[in-house]
């Protein structure tokens, strides 16, 4: 399928089928949806330059670690069609590099964009940016539902062991949304749902910014699968009590070691999960592994936010107009570390759309034999 093709597969929104960014009807730029408005209304944003589309990274306007990388492929390849000089190429790589930090897809692309461009001349980088963007978005969706076809095979032996319903627990949001299609965490869950197994979501809320409630619940809902939201700190609670059956969680960045950067409080499930033996999976493109780092506990940068997401929430007010209130004791700090790492000794495996490997060194290395 080719990037400027709406996806058959997934139901998304009122019967809308779509990816999550492609390129506009007249080519000027590239459309996304705006994931801060998102569960409550879908609103399609134009951005048409690299300033743009860095800021749309930056606000979280689009989020997630392969959606982001194909975000920041399509920015420089429109900072291309501004300047193709190689200084204007070297500061749109540091602006979109420095959007985000923990993600590393987000090098991950403009490493590969700048392989590209590097000895075009720069009458032809445009044409070239523009269709190297448009082919990793190709790529993260085929290797989506690559990690779709993997994971299942996790799924279907507990659903045909236990005979009813399976709860998967995932924290954040690694579906569609936070990919170009299909996802990463929950790929394995639609292509579950899809093939007729009865199963069941347990949607960590996720605070501070609640990708979980608004995000996997939304797109989840869409598609007709059924989900619980739960607090954050509900997840050991059911795991005590038999209600998970296993945990899928996403990953911004996987260190060569096997450890995984993921949204903040990952690692409190991935404890709970390992102190009442249920599988712990972490689903991952390759663009996802960071073969630079061996330590991702001491490595992975982490993404330290604002203060804000921690002191007050955005919801839907009665109304019917967003608005945001605070709900801590003024005059108190906060802190907002956005990511934590699990370390590899509590991941059971990792799904990767080359097949399930152990989180560990060898097994993250056996994928690069095909590399
Ligand atoms: O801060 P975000 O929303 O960009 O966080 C990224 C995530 O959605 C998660 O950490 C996710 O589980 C991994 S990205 C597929």
């Amino acid at each position: 399928m080719r990037s400027d093709e709406p996806s058959e597969d997934l139901l998304k929104y009122q019967g809308r089928h779509s990816r999550t960014i492609w390129p506009a009807a007249d080519a000027l730029g590239i459309e996304v949806i705006d994931q801060t408005l998102l569960p409550f209304r879908f609103e399609i944003r134009q951005l048409r330059s690299c300033a743009q589309v860095e800021a749309a990274i930056r606000t979280m306007v689009v989020r997630g670690a392969p959606l982001i990388g194909a975000a920041a492929a399509y920015g420089l390849a429109l900072a291309m069609r501004e300047d193709a000089s190689d200084g204007a190429m070297a500061t749109s790589i540091a602006a979109l590099r420095a959007s985000r930090p923990t993600a590393v897809n987000l090098g991950w692309a403009l490493d590969r964009m700048h392989r590209i461009l590097r000895h075009a001349p720069p009458a032809q980088r445009f044409d070239l940016a523009w269709r190297e963007a448009a082919r990793i978005c190709d790529e993260d969706a085929e290797s989506c539902r690559a990690i779709g076809r993997n994971g299942l095979q996790l799924i279907d032996p507990i659903a045909r062991r236990k005979q009813a319903r399976v709860n998967i627990l995932t924290h954040c949001n690694a579906g569609w949304l936070a990919t170009v299609d299909y996802g990463t965490a929950l790929a394995p869950v639609y292509a579950a749902h899809d093939a007729g197994l009865d199963v069941h979501v347990w949607v960590d809320e996720t605070r501070p910014r609640n990708q979980g409630a608004s995000l996997t619940a939304f797109e989840l809902g869409a598609h007709g699968v059924p989900h619980t939201i739960i607090a954050d700190n509900a997840g050991g609670h059911l795991m005590q009590h038999g209600q998970v059956d296993l945990c899928i969680v996403g990953a911004d960045r996987v260190a060569a070691n096997g450890d995984a950067a993921n949204k903040i409080g990952t690692y409190l499930k991935a404890l709970a999960a390992r102190d009442n033996e249920i599988p712990f999976h972490v689903a991952a493109p390759l663009s996802t592994i960071d073969w630079t780092m061996m330590d991702g506990v001491r490595q992975i940068p982490i993404e330290e936010r604002g203060a804000h997401e921690v002191t007050h929430m955005t919801g839907l007010a009665d109304n019917g107009e967003l608005q945001t209130i605070r709900i801590a004791s003024p005059g108190s700090a906060a802190a907002n570390p956005a990511f934590d790492v699990t370390p590899a000794r509590l991941i059971t495996s990792i799904i990767t759309e080359r097949g399930i490997v152990k989180a560990t060194a060898e097994g993250l290395s056996s994928l690069k034999v095909f590399a």
